[in-house]
């Protein structure tokens, strides 16, 4: 951002401290002239941010490229675009070897609005540990096969909003993680890109929870997933009160999905402890799914999930396939007006 690589409208208004990547330590954004009086006074950044390429990052924090941390109503807005390109990172190492593109973390009444990032080397934006979050019209984009490049991943956060915003990424569009309560996610596009997920939670026999999750009106166009939530063998805590609520379905794999045994594959063990989940509803599914089991609720065999209610879904086949079903185990609970018909629900 010193490089003098900011050419297109970025606008921060800012009240706080950013830190970059690829410098030591955190660089205080009062000294880049970003924030007038570094209370609530507002300036501009011009530009496109270039993260740098693999060989060009001097730092071992690779965590993440920029970070706001610990910032008091915080706005980011602009047409400005972040540009992370991806392709020289993708192909290295781990996941933990790409830096997320915009990091915040306990940021209370955060505002991010208008930001275009394309092309993230890990997650386009990642939020822990913030009270309040308001994120809106941001277009986050890369190719659906770039690795776990999910679009919003939150962890520890509460009072979220998402809205008005299109995602088309290689991960999840939004991730919920351990330690969401309240979060409303409106107006979303999402695909390509692996659906609006809670979790996965309770990996190595953690204890992690989510709670009050409402998503609405949002759209899976050539998805991987759509609703889904994933829990891992194992772990403890719970998920619930989640609603899923108009939703359209263009082409969406997986639309509907529970996966209590995520991330075991042919190795999941029996008895093992899960993550509890109940009251969740999916209401007003429309359209097609590119895969045979549209609706697909795997619950643990020793927590079955309870209060699991569908109402008002119409599931077609999309082109590729000729019907479509659904399969569940161990789940309680109602549907209503549900095609296709969800044999373990009463
Ligand atoms: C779905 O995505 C395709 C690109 O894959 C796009 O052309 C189309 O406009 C999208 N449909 C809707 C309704 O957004
Ligand atoms: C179920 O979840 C919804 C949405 O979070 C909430 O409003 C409702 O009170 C919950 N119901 C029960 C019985 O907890």
């Amino acid at each position: 951002m010193v490089k003098g690589e900011l050419t297109i409208g970025f606008i921060i208004i800012c009240v706080g401290v950013l830190g970059f990547g690829n410098v030591e330590g955190n660089v205080d954004v009062i000294s880049f002239g970003a924030c007038g009086d570094g209370k609530t006074d507002d300036s501009q950044l011009l530009g496109i941010l270039l993260i740098p390429n693999t060989s060009e990052w001097k730092s071992n924090q690779t965590h993440a490229w920029i970070i706001f941390e610990e910032v008091e109503a915080l706005t980011v807005v602009g047409s400005g675009k972040i540009d992370g390109r991806g392709e020289s990172w993708w192909k290295i190492g781990t996941d933990a070897d790409r830096p997320t593109s915009l990091y915040f973390k306990r940021c209370n009444n955060l505002q991010v609005s208008q930001i275009i990032s394309v092309n993230t080397p890990r997650n386009h934006i990642s939020i822990q540990d913030c009270t309040g979050p308001t994120i809106s019209n941001v277009n986050l984009v890369a190719p659906g096969e770039s690795p776990n490049t999910d679009g919003i991943d939150i962890a520890a956060s509460s009072q979220i909003t998402i809205k008005d915003s299109n995602i088309r990424t290689g991960d999840d569009c939004v991730a919920m993680n351990g330690g969401v309560v309240g979060i409303n996610i409106i107006n979303v596009n999402c695909g390509p890109g692996h659906g609006i997920s809670v979790g996965s939670l309770g990996r190595n026999g953690g204890t992690e929870s989510v709670e009050q999750v409402l998503v609405k009106h949002c759209t899976f166009n050539k998805t991987q997933n759509g609703a889904r939530i994933k829990t891992v063998p194992g772990g403890k805590g719970y998920v619930k009160g989640v609603i899923y609520e108009d939703i359209t379905l263009i082409d969406a794999g997986n639309p509907i999905m529970i996966d209590q045994y995520y991330s075991c594959g042919d190795h999941c063990p029996s008895g093992a402890s899960a993550v509890e989940i109940s009251n969740v509803s999916f209401v007003g599914f429309h359209g097609t799914s590119a895969v045979k089991n549209a609706i697909s609720l795997q619950c643990s065999d020793t927590k079955a999930c309870s209060d699991v209610r569908m109402e008002d879904v119409t599931i077609e086949p999309a082109g590729n396939i000729e019907e479509v079903c659904s399969v569940c185990s161990n789940v309680r609970g109602y549907s209503r007006t549900t095609t296709p018909r969800v044999p373990c629900l009463s």
